[in-house]
């Protein structure tokens, strides 16, 4: 019984093991999991072992008559996130979480955990994001980091089920998308100067117009110098992009897909929701289509008539985000802003053409934009002009201008921020728990 108490961490048995989201499949089998131990305690006569193994949380009982006097009193002390295989008898039982517990017969720890850093109290959000490796074992990260999975299958789903080609855009570009301000820069073979993709939208386009209606899933970057609980350096977006697509069908498109991750969620993701104490009957009603539309003028005229003190021609801050979306129980789409706050390629209104037909949707609750789209300049001419107007370089953005020569057509598209998505889905305070190794102004590690 040496092993019990220094691991054994080569000598997995050859046992056929199964998963604890199984285990009510084997109610009154012996079956063998494998696993970390996420908590114990002991009432003297029994040891209660939580284990856990990605899929559930498990509760072991052991006892002496089971387990013979050693390895009981060896499995009282066993360190906070050991790694273990046990075996035992499944019992239904329905106090227990899952509704099903193991009597242990066996337990085999393969690897010790000494002086586990996180203990089951309240920490520091700086101390918990340098053990954030550590901290994504932890329930609450579970339930997020499920839910994240979730959104990313439903929106990579979505858009099979609908004959989009997924196209892959490249990370290393020679040209911001974006605007200039917050750029990576990367030093490429110290020839050129190369920079982390703000977007993968430009490529995107490319693709629409060779394959019709096409996305793109992917990181992305910026260098945000703001430290808001809305803004990583490196975050995660999807970016549908289609031919012959004008603003009106590129906002239905965006209300169409942010109402089907929300159901999907919802149908799939109950218990991590409930794990995170979230009020599903919001994600309800904002799940309930049409979503309000309202032009960048509404939308100025509703913040004055709060009292804000809010100029026609500026852009929104997350300040005017959050007082526009909580007029909402869903999600609200603002339309035509002025061209001057947004980006170059961004096709002008033809009745007004100070305004461009761009998007921004903002999630309810205050949880601010959580997309950004529109149609795309496709005149040549037009789109040169803007290149210069914006202070850009036209050599490494002739190939895309050269598009507007080469069949060019009406298209749009958005892009959809997955951590924002999360923070409001799993209603988090701060996008840096939305992603598994957040990327800030002022974290790299780990
Ligand atoms: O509004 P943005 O900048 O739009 C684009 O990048 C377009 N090229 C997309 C397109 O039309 N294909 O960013 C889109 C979304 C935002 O609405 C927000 O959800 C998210 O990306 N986002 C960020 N998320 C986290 N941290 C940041 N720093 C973000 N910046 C944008
Ligand atoms: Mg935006």
């Amino acid at each position: 019984m040496l092993s019990i108490l220094i691991g054994n961490p080569l000598k997995l048995t050859s046992m056929a093991w199964v998963y604890i989201e199984d285990l009510k499949r084997h109610v009154g089998q012996e079956v063998t999991l494998r696993g970390w131990l996420r908590g114990r305690r002991s009432s003297g006569k029994v040891h209660f072992l939580m284990v856990r193994d990605g899929t559930g949380v498990c509760q072991c009982v052991a006892s002496m008559a089971d387990l013979g006097a050693e390895a009981f009193v060896a499995a009282d002390h066993l360190g906070h996130e050991t790694s273990l295989e046990v075996s035992g008898t499944v019992r239904e039982d329905r106090r227990a979480p899952g509704g099903v517990e193991l009597s242990l017969t066996r337990i085999e720890p393969l690897g010790m955990s000494v002086d586990y850093p996180i203990a089951p109290k309240e920490h520091g959000v700086a101390f918990l994001l340098d053990l954030r490796h550590l901290g994504i074992r932890s329930s609450r990260q579970h339930a997020i980091l499920r839910v994240r999975s979730e959104v990313e299958q439903a929106a990579r789903d979505f858009f099979h089920e609908r004959g989009f080609v997924l196209f892959d855009t490249p990370i290393l570009t020679p040209t911001a998308c974006e605007g200039t301000t917050n750029l990576f820069n990367v030093d490429y073979f110290s020839e050129r100067q190369a920079y982390l993709t703000q977007s993968g939208q430009l490529y995107a386009e490319a693709g629409a117009l060779a394959f019709g209606k096409v996305y793109c899933f992917g990181p992305t970057f910026r260098a945000e110098k703001s430290k808001t609980r809305r803004h990583l350096t490196e975050f995660w977006m999807v970016e549908p992009e289609v031919a012959f697509f004008t603003l009106e069908e590129d906002m239905a498109l965006a209300e169409e897909f942010v109402a089907c991750i929300l159901g999907r969620v919802l149908e799939r993701r109950r218990e991590e929701l409930k794990t995170l104490e979230r009020d599903t009957s919001a994600l309800e009603r904002a799940a309930a289509r049409p979503y309000p539309r309202l032009t960048y003028d509404e939308a100025v005229a509703r913040l004055q008539a709060k009292g804000m003190p809010f100029k026609w021609g500026d852009d929104f801050g997350g300040d005017e985000e959050t007082a526009l979306s909580q007029e909402f129980d869903r999600p609200v789409m603002i339309h035509r802003y002025p061209a001057s706050c947004k980006a170059f390629y961004m096709k002008h209104d033809p009745d007004r053409s100070e305004l461009a037909l761009c998007v921004d949707m903002l999630a309810p609750e205050g949880y601010g934009e959580i997309i950004g789209g529109g149609q795309r300049e496709d005149d040549y001419e037009t789109l040169r002009r803007r290149i210069a107007e914006h202070g850009l370089a036209l050599e490494p953005l002739s190939w895309f201008l050269g598009l507007r020569r080469s069949g060019s057509v009406p298209h749009a598209g958005f892009g959809m921020g997955i951590e924002r998505v999360l923070a409001w889905i799993c209603g988090l305070h701060h996008v840096r728990e939305a992603i598994p190794f957040p990327r800030l102004m002022d974290r790299l590690e780990p």
